[in-house]
């Protein structure tokens, strides 16, 4: 049997450069080994106030952007959360067994209390147990994510392991998957943090922006006294995030980019960087587009995404309420 690949992604805000790079463009190399699913987590979203209309364009953008990115929905399955009742249904049930301190500890939960002050709902506290019912229905062996979902994965094989050991093997146990080069796309302007699509500024190259944008964008970009191209993101972090960049955007490593550099000057690595970048956002855009300009397509495959992935879900929820003693619903 093919291994088991699962990603969500929230339909908050434009995609970066980042997310393309690091996530989106990684999907249609995993189709060949793996059984892909993708789920656009509309139901996380909401737990950060959405305005509806904004979150109705983004859901369907998101699927968009994804297709674009050349995941063939005729191999993998693309669908979104709310669609699909058996997340939030193996979320109550598995947020019963996740401990408080558990939730307490998740650092991006402490980020965003302290951030959103103003809206500390419950649902912000208790999404890692939405995450895990994500992650485990599909019986995922592995999921790609950045380091900074690394500790909701974590709490996801936890649950796996701790469901199983209560009431007998049920949940297939999650890897994580580090995403090779081009996962850790930083910040133009403060190459500390990474390319957030939350907060988007000047460091932030957007899927939307036009090429010239992109380009400006990268010419500005922040670099040091050093006066030489070596990849060391300790040391050199936005020379190496360039690198990073060209790296992911051309297929290769930035050990293997840093090399045509030598002896060259910052300018010459950034024109290479905005041409290679461009050359991307036209590609994936005109795609992008031309999903966006299709809806009875686009939903069509969403249906279809739907459908498959209701099927598997439904297996494994009827699994998980055997186990837990439900009486399994009476069909006629
Ligand atoms: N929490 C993830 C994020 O903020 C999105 C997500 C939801 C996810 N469910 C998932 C990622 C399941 C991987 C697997 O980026």
């Amino acid at each position: 049997m093919d291994k088991i690949i699962f990603s969500g992604v929230q339909p908050s805000g434009t995609p970066s450069l980042g997310n393309y790079l690091g996530a989106f463009k990684q999907f249609p190399k995993f189709e060949e080994a793996h059984k892909v699913y993708l789920c656009v987590v509309d139901e996380h979203a909401i737990t950060v106030r959405q305005k509806p209309e904004d979150l109705h364009h983004n859901t369907l953008a998101i699927a968009a952007w994804y297709l674009a990115s050349g995941i063939n929905p005729n191999v993998s399955t693309i669908f979104i959360q709310s669609h699909v009742p058996a997340h939030t249904q193996l979320g109550w049930m598995l947020s019963t067994l996740t401990y408080m301190g558990e939730l307490e500890r998740m650092t991006q939960y402490k980020d965003k209390s302290q951030k959103k002050a103003e809206n500390l709902n419950a649902g912000l506290f208790t999404y890692p147990a939405l995450m895990a019912a994500d992650i485990l229905l599909y019986d995922t062996h592995a999921v790609p994510v950045g380091e900074d979902q690394k500790q909701h994965l974590e709490l996801a094989r936890n649950l796996a392991i701790r469901f199983n050991n209560a009431f007998g093997d049920t949940f297939v146990v999650p890897e994580f998957m580090a995403p090779p080069a081009g996962a850790r796309v930083r910040d133009l302007q403060n190459p500390e943090k990474k390319m957030s699509k939350s907060e988007p500024g000047p460091g932030t190259i957007l899927l939307t922006d036009t090429p010239q944008e992109a380009a400006k964008k990268i010419k500005r970009a922040q670099t040091d006294n050093e006066a030489r191209i070596v990849y060391d993101p300790e040391n050199q972090a936005g020379i190496s995030n360039l690198l990073e960049i060209l790296a992911a955007c051309t297929n290769r490593t930035p050990q293997q980019a840093v090399m045509e550099f030598e002896g060259q000057q910052y300018g010459a690595l950034k024109a290479a960087v905005a041409e290679s970048v461009v050359f991307a956002l036209e590609d994936i855009q005109a795609k992008y587009k031309s999903y966006m300009d299709d809806k009875a397509e686009l939903t069509r495959i969403l249906r279809e995404g739907s459908e498959k992935a209701n099927t598997h879900a439904e297996k494994t929820l009827n699994r998980v309420k055997d186990k837990l003693g439900f009486v399994i619903p009476f069909s006629a």
